[in-house]
């Protein structure tokens, strides 16, 4: 595991674009694993910047996401495929066909999960998972629980995952109860992870993840079992650390 800490999000910011960025220019048509939240907009921000000052460019990258709200189609503004489309996929010069969330308004989310999962499987090993980590530790939508599903599946959020998410939605009961998401096992299937975090409310979390038990009740713990994993820290997240 390879711990960088940084005094500021925008560092963070700007290290994270790079390791992205450095993933694409040796490998033009790179799998990169891609998520939502707080977290990454920054980094694509800086994506975006590059890819605008000619010095990256994504015709031949293929995305995959790691989840999205069961219930609500790609044109809501809360779905996370509309926020990919907002953050980042508008603004660079990815073709569109080779970017894909789970469809999460669909009939059978089950038989969607294993549509995703046979698609990545297709298209080869991911290059490199971005993560953010949730409060209570979940990475993806993988909830602390007693076991771990490998495989992209339907999980119930739990509901401090849905009170945290509840700030870009009217309200909580407008929170979808329901998300797809990669499982752990897709997850650690990744060449490289780079998980980032940042702010002090994460930092007991991010001690728990890197350094406490590895444990299905604490799923970021997980990653410590990855050969090849990033953590991009701010000061603040990293502050607990030991
Ligand atoms: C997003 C995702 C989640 C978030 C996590 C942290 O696609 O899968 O695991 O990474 O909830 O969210 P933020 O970055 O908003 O603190």
């Amino acid at each position: 595991m390879n711990i960088l800490i940084y005094d500021t999000q925008e560092q963070v910011n700007k290290v994270g674009a790079t390791i992205l960025a450095n993933i694409v220019l040796a490998k033009p048509n790179a799998i990169l694993g891609l998520a939502t939240g707080g977290t990454p907009v920054g980094i694509y921000k800086e994506l975006v910047a590059k890819n605008e000052q000619g010095l990256l460019s994504f015709s031949e990258v293929r995305t995959y996401n790691l989840d999205e709200y069961v219930g609500i189609d790609g044109e809501h503004d809360q779905s996370y495929r509309y926020f990919m489309n907002e953050n980042l996929f508008n603004h660079i010069d990815i073709n569109k066909a080779n970017t894909h969330v789970p469809n999460g308004k669909v009939a059978d989310a089950e038989a969607e999960c294993v549509r995703y999962d046979a698609e990545i499987e297709a298209a080869g090993q991911l290059d490199i998972q971005l993560l953010g980590l949730g409060h209570n530790g979940h990475i993806g939508f993988n909830e602390p629980d007693d076991s771990q599903v490998p495989g992209t599946h339907v999980v119930e959020l739990a509901q401090e995952t849905r009170q945290a998410n509840a700030r870009f939605f009217a309200n909580i009961d407008e929170v979808p109860t329901h998300a797809i998401t990669m499982g752990v096992g897709t997850i650690l299937k990744a060449k490289k992870i780079l998980l980032v975090v940042k702010g002090e409310d994460k930092a007991d979390i991010v001690k728990q993840a890197l350094q406490g038990p590895i444990t299905t009740q604490c799923p970021a713990s997980l990653l410590q079992l990855h050969p090849n994993l990033i953590v991009l820290l701010d000061k603040a997240a990293g502050s607990k650390l030991s």
